[in-house]
């Protein structure tokens, strides 16, 4: 008789021991064990480090990226892309529930896993759309739901495309609900994207008013949102892949300064440092991107004699989801920049 495991290990294929994330293929026959949930899914939202990847990879075709993201789901029966480990959460609705779950939502609820695509038994029949400007894409498909794997029902008051985008990122506004002290200094990196600008203002109520929220951007156009919300004291424009440019730029306006805590929220590589420097030696780095590496940040720690914490950006935090679109509720200018760039399509 097949043993069930409530963390998956029953669907782990190769290789065997290790558990679903760290696999390298797992069985997606998208048959409801007693212990799992099936669910019809609509649209992928793809990690951003991830989605980014398979962009640059495809020269932004479609075609191409239409059959890379095929290519690895048939490949591992995931969507974890090799490069970056990282994978993303969906969107879909409750199909069947297995005999021996008894969760509060029932077949035909409409919900967002919170656990990692990169985990997440999928089959993909036909891809629909791929929204570059989400990093979001529409299927048919199936996917299945572990004993252990959490999700959020979408709530009747917000868009669901919306309630998908913003949990995608859940984890990191509410990091820094745990992290940022009132008066604190406060570095983000990436400021302008979707984690970037829930950090910021959560940054800012914690900070209050007499901290500072320091925001880097690499480009201009970001500027006018991250303005609008109001929570940044100062908006630096500089590549977060120059430590020293940006290092300087800080300390600028922070009187000499460097900061208290620092996130990293932008999805492209080589930005350890650039956390890193501007950070107090009693300071907390908090590595949110996926284009993170471990070596990296740790040598280079090591490197100039920093003595930072560095947290590693674990997309679990409890609360997490409510907290994050109890964002959207009470700000109405971040709420018309998610809906303005995440929200329903045409
Ligand atoms: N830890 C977790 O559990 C978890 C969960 C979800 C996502 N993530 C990761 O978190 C990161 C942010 O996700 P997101 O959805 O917020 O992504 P996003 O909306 O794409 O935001 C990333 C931001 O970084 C900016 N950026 C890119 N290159 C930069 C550079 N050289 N200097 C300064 N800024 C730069 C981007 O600007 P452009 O738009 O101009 O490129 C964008 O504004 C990604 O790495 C994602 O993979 C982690």
């Amino acid at each position: 008789m097949k043993i069930l495991c409530p963390y998956g290990t029953h669907r782990v294929i190769k290789p065997i021991g290790v558990l679903p994330q760290a696999a390298q293929i797992i069985n997606n026959d998208m048959v409801c064990e007693a212990n799992e949930i099936l669910i019809d899914v609509k649209t992928l939202n793809i990690d951003s480090a991830s989605f980014h990847q398979i962009y640059q990879a495809c020269n932004g075709d479609l075609k191409q990226m239409e059959a890379r993201i095929l290519e690895i789901v048939n490949s591992r029966g995931k969507m974890q892309n090799p490069v970056t480990g990282s994978g993303g959460m969906l969107l879909g609705t409750i199909k069947q529930i297995g005999k021996d779950l008894h969760p509060k939502v029932v077949v035909g609820d409409e919900i967002a896993t919170l656990v990692s695509l990169s985990l997440t038994p999928l089959k993909i029949e036909k891809i629909i759309a791929i929204h570059m400007d989400t990093d979001q894409v529409d299927i048919i498909g199936q996917a299945i739901l572990f004993a252990t794997g959490i999700y959020a029902k979408i709530p009747a008051d917000l868009d669901k495309i919306l309630v998908l985008s913003a949990l995608d990122v859940c984890g990191a506004p509410a990091q820094v609900e745990r992290l940022v002290k009132p008066n604190d200094s406060v570095l983000i990196l990436g400021a302008g994207g979707k984690s970037g600008l829930l950090c910021t203002y959560q940054a800012k109520k914690n900070a209050g008013p007499n901290g500072k929220v320091i925001g880097v951007i690499n480009d201009i156009s970001q500027y006018d949102d991250l303005k609008a919300i109001q929570s940044c004291d100062e908006i630096i424009i500089g590549d977060a892949r120059n430590p020293l440019e940006i290092y300087h730029k800080v300390l600028e306006v922070n009187n000499g300064q460097q900061v208290d805590v620092t996130f990293n929220n932008v999805n492209v590589i080589d930005t350890e440092m650039t956390s890193i420097l501007p950070t107090k030696n009693s300071g907390i780095v908090y590595f949110f991107s996926m284009a993170t590496s471990f070596t990296k940040a740790a040598l280079g720690a090591e490197g100039v004699a920093s003595e930072a914490t560095l947290m590693i950006g674990n997309g679990y935090t409890s609360g997490h989801a409510e907290l994050t679109l109890n964002l959207l509720r009470e700000s109405p200018i971040l709420y018309q920049i998610f809906m303005k760039r995440y929200g329903p399509r045409g």
